[in-house]
């Protein structure tokens, strides 16, 4: 009887013919649930996209809405050896080749027809500066040529050993990219300047700069961003180590200096540095 009787009540809960219930709602009970959540559901989709769509009116197609402004960027060297070690043996042409090779492949889009071609001459000591007005967007914008001829004895002409044959090699620092940086200092380019690292001061010897004094021309910057400056070829600062001892590890350390630079800057202490081991090999 008990067992008939909680039978029937679940029969009787799902669908009860007397009220006509269905799970203890009537029909327009239930439609006005259906619709109160249809209408819910739409308000929350209608709210999402409205947020998306105005997030996306803030943002610029060229220009970062938030960058990590470093006050110096990081530099990078070329060749790059393996793990900043560039090591040989003068007398193995084998040992120095894949430098070489690594120099000719970074400098081909520094070509002096390449550049004539994608890049525009500019006036030189001056911050090139291409801003957009409200109305109009100034895109594409132009680069700066800088020629590999600029590079002088480091530039692979006419010597096209850039040195490491003769146990004078060059090294190729460039300057991270960073939108919107404006490095000089009370009008004054930043340079690289390359020195010992740690107590290696009369290993390193006589080194040269391309182009003089190792100064990044001002031309160069702003950067405005790969999708606005499309051409965009960063400046080079060639190092040219002229008389380093052989057979023994060097350690070097190049920095820029002439820029607003956090010495020991805390967020990055390679801001604006960076240190490579190089060691030539010799018979004699
Ligand atoms: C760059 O110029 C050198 C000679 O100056 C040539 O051998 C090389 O093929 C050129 N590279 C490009 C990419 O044009
Ligand atoms: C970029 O270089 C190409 C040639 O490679 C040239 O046609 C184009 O005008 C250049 N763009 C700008 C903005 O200088
Ligand atoms: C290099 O620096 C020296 C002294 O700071 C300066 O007299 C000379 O004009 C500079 N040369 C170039 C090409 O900037
Ligand atoms: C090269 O360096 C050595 C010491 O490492 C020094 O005796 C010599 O005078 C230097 N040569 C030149 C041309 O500076």
């Amino acid at each position: 009887m008990a067992k008939d009787g909680s039978k029937s009540g679940w029969k009787e809960f799902i669908w009860n013919p007397r009220t006509r219930e269905f799970c203890g709602r009537t029909a327009s009970s239930w439609g006005l649930i259906l619709l109160f959540y249809l209408a819910f559901y739409i308000f929350l989709a209608g709210l999402f996209s409205v947020t998306i769509y105005v997030m996306l009116l803030t943002l610029d197609d060229n220009k970062p809405t938030y960058q990590d402004r470093l006050a110096t960027p990081g530099m990078m060297i070329r060749p790059t050896g393996t793990d900043l070690e560039i090591i040989y043996k003068k007398e193995d042409t084998e040992s120095w080749e894949s430098h070489v090779q690594a120099l000719n492949n970074f400098l081909s889009t520094y070509n002096d027809s390449v550049q004539e071609q994608t890049n525009v001459e500019c006036t030189p000591d001056n911050y090139f500066f291409q801003e957009d007005s409200d109305s109009v967007k100034n895109i594409p914008k132009r680069s700066c040529q800088f020629k590999r001829s600029m590079l002088a004895d480091c530039s692979g002409t006419p010597d096209r050993f850039y040195g490491y044959q003769e146990g004078t090699p060059c090294i190729i620092i460039k300057l991270n990219r960073v939108i919107g940086m404006l490095p000089g200092k009370d009008g004054l380019a930043p340079a690289v300047s390359c020195g010992p690292k740690g107590d290696d001061s009369d290993k390193i010897g006589e080194v040269a700069y391309f182009p003089p004094n190792g100064t990044f021309n001002l031309m160069y910057f702003p950067y405005y961003g790969k999708k606005a400056q499309v051409n965009y070829s960063q400046p080079l600062v060639a190092v040219k180590f002229l008389n380093i001892t052989l057979n023994t590890d060097v350690n070097v350390e190049c920095k820029i200096s002439g820029m607003r630079i956090q010495a020991n800057n805390e967020r990055d202490k390679f801001a604006g540095r960076v240190s490579f081991k190089l060691r030539i090999n010799s018979n004699k």
